[in-house]
């Protein structure tokens, strides 16, 4: 493939699969449509094996409960099922502190997932509580993702041609792990981005007392639905509809603030409405690779806020801060590279932080005719990037250039200077944000990764 076929297949998908946050599964059609159709089979074969507790209990039920009216009957054994599939989801999970515990089982995420879905595993399927109410039950009380919009909400989500995940109910082993980083306590006044369907925010609710929650969504269709999932629930927490990069100075101060959608740029306005003491938990998502992580802030009486990066989490980007998708031509030139180009795409998270951090470049990758193709690009410049193509079997490899700057040096330079330093993993980065920007550092905020 010459680098002008490659860079004409890798420019929409690739920048799509940057902003695709949910295990790389950029979108539903073609191939990934027939893995979901194979999948949906597959779901529907587990339900034998899965049934929930609810179905075959209702089979047994004796004459002397024939009495009692049906519905009556029925939503007892449906609780009992939901009871079982929350503790199977917890026990799954496993290591969860106990308030979260007795929040997953305060409040079932079944209440808040909408009829038609989607759930994201290594394809994607959809998932329809009326034509298949098992599978439904089982993708919901799963460890997975629910998408639940597309492109916006521009996009069906039976669409066949698919699009980008804009709004999904989050896997629950991210979300307890997010609400254990909290550290919440009872009165905590917390601060949501991202409402989504709602279920973080009564998860919240039910933590510290619905009256300290507040919850930003930008999106006022999934406001709208995600206030009446928390009104049929009993939840009442504060909702805005608007840009969750402004927090809520009229709410403010808070002793939490809780991110649920991926961010490149901490807006400040975040550390100036928390207090002192307080945090701010957020997934990081810096366009490089797996460079995905949490990361926890605290907030100092300075007015700068530090903190290290903890578990792997992989969220849809926030709205302003998504990536463009404009790569403009401009003067290029073709090298060759003995560096597999898999070196830099399957490092280890702790080197795409530091490579990410030392080069402020963008990678994301992408697979044509075997090939793996990883684009590098400079966001400050739409003329700056670079396709790297990896055959498999060759010895060296075609790195196609698009204006001056070398991004594929610097970053095999960045990635070397990572070696140098002992290959330190993920947790030995931090953040550090001030009124004037943000910079990441390697194990103290002394020693920043510039
Ligand atoms: C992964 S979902 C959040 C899941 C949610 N916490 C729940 O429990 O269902 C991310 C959400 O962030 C929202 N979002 C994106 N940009 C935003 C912004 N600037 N302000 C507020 N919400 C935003 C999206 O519309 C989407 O609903």
């Amino acid at each position: 493939m010459t680098a002008e076929a490659a860079w004409a297949f890798l420019l929409p998908d690739s920048l799509r699969s940057l902003t695709v946050t949910l295990g790389d599964h950029p979108k539903r059609g073609g191939q990934d449509e027939r893995h979901a159709r194979r999948a949906r089979r597959q779901a529907k074969g587990r339900q034998a094996a899965s049934e929930p507790a609810s179905r075959r209990k209702s089979r047994h039920y004796g004459p002397q409960r024939q009495a009692r009216g049906r519905s009556e009957r029925r939503e007892e054994v449906v609780d009992k099922g939901i009871a079982a599939r929350i503790e199977r989801l917890i026990d799954g999970i496993g290591d969860i502190s106990a308030p979260v515990k007795r929040a997953l089982r305060a409040v079932p995420r079944h209440q808040f997932i909408p009829p038609v879905a989607l759930v994201a595993d290594d394809t994607t399927a959809i998932i329809d509580r009326e034509a298949d109410p098992a599978a439904w039950f089982d993708a919901v009380y799963s460890r997975l993702p629910i998408v639940t919009q597309l492109d916006d909400g521009a996009t069906d989500l039976r669409d066949e041609a698919g699009g980008l995940y804009t709004s999904s109910n989050s896997a629950p082993g991210t979300v307890t792990d997010f609400l254990d980083l909290l550290d919440l306590s009872p009165g905590h006044r917390v601060l949501e981005i991202g409402t989504g369907t709602g279920w973080t925010a009564a998860l919240l609710s039910h933590l510290v007392g619905a009256q300290h929650v507040t919850s930003i969504e930008v999106d006022a269709a999934l406001a709208e639905q995600a206030a009446k999932n928390l009104s049929d629930a009993g939840s009442h927490p504060h909702l805005i509809t608007g840009d969750g990069a402004e927090g809520s100075p009229e709410r403010a101060p808070f002793d939490r603030v809780h991110v649920t959608c991926g961010i490149r740029t901490v807006p400040y306005a975040w550390v100036e409405q928390t207090r002192p003491g307080g945090r701010i938990v957020l997934p990081y998502d810096p366009g490089f690779a797996t460079g995905h992580a949490a990361l926890r802030l605290t907030v100092k009486p300075d007015g700068t806020a530090s903190g290290k990066f903890a578990e792997y989490a992989a969220y849809m980007m926030m709205r302003s801060q998504r990536i463009a998708a404009n790569a403009e031509r401009g003067p290029d030139r073709e090298a060759r590279t003995r560096i597999d180009p898999r070196t830099i795409t399957e490092a280890p998270s702790g080197a795409a932080l530091a490579m990410s951090a030392l080069t402020g470049l963008y990678l994301s990758t992408g697979r044509q005719d075997g090939r793996l193709l990883t684009w590098l690009s400079d966001p400050a410049v739409p003329a700056q990037w670079t396709l790297i193509t990896h055959v498999p079997g060759a010895d060296d490899f075609e790195v196609y250039q698009v204006g001056d700057r070398p991004l594929w040096d610097e970053v095999t330079d960045a990635y070397f200077r990572w070696v140098d330093w002992g290959e330190p993993g993920r947790h030995r980065f931090g953040m550090t944000v001030t009124p004037g920007g943000q910079r990441v550092w390697l194990d103290t905020p002394q020693q920043a990764v510039e």
